[in-house]
């Protein structure tokens, strides 16, 4: 999984590199799939329950599971959710950056930044003996500082050798879950933060995947692929 994790990363680091104006969905996939098979991997979310791309890019008001299309080219203040996954001799790897694209708007600029502090205060709890909720609480509290939306459809997930495996790990404290699967180290995580500047609501398209903000309001995503530890934890999707 650290081999996986890795190439992961280095996807996701070559991709930043091309996101600029002009540049389309199209475009960053085909690079995405080019770079994930050269370096030895399979990229995960190709045929995954009929997904037809190597990456979801989710611009502005789409939160997750955007297509990418040769007619969408990244404009001028646009923010991209680039979400990626390989398989490495059968391990998984899964993580998410959201990039800025031009001059975006301080407030959005904000939105981005907080959600990835909000993966780095969830990972932060997955240490032995913690509880799923202490990720969750941790990442709730801090988008709600803000007045932002947390996601509630969309969860992170175990990962390993499939890239969904149970738990899922909400980012938002759910009354139903109690305190939900006691840590233990060596588990894998998919820890995911995915914020919204309004509602937590979301509307999923007809193409059956692109899923937006049910306001239309920009959101961020920000996903790493971690190890739980004794008293800390390692990331292994961040190069
Ligand atoms: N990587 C996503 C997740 O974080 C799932 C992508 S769905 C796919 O769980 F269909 F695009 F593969
Ligand atoms: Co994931």
């Amino acid at each position: 999984m650290r081999v996986a994790g890795r190439l992961v990363g280095e996807t996701l680091n070559h991709l930043e590199k091309l996101v600029e104006v002009g540049v389309s969905t199209y475009d960053l996939d085909h690079e995405a799939e080019a770079f994930i098979r050269k370096n030895g991997g399979v990229p995960s979310f190709l045929h995954y329950n009929g997904y037809p791309a190597s990456i979801c890019t989710s611009i502005n008001e789409v939160v997750v599971h955007g297509i990418p299309d040769k007619k969408r080219r990244l404009k001028d203040g646009d923010i991209i959710s680039v979400d990626c996954g390989a398989i490495v001799d059968g391990w998984h790897g899964d993580a998410a950056r959201t990039f800025l694209v031009g001059n975006v708007s301080d407030e959005v600029r904000k939105l981005v930044e907080v959600t990835k502090e909000c993966f780095f205060l969830g990972a932060e709890q997955a240490v032995e003996g913690n509880h799923l909720i202490d990720i969750a609480r941790a990442i709730e509290a801090h988008a709600k500082e803000y007045g932002y939306g947390v996601i509630r459809e969309m969860v992170g997930h175990g990962i390993g050798s499939s890239m969904h495996e149970p738990p899922e790990v909400p980012n938002y404290v759910d009354p139903r879950m109690g305190r939900g699967l006691k840590l233990a180290a060596g588990m894998t995580l998919a820890i995911e933060p995915m914020i919204s500047l309004g509602t937590w609501k979301l509307v999923i398209a007809r193409d059956g995947w692109t899923a937006f903000t049910a306001d239309g309001k920009p959101s961020a995503h920000y996903e790493n692929t971690i190890i739980v530890g004794k008293d800390s934890h390692e990331v292994l999707t961040i190069v």
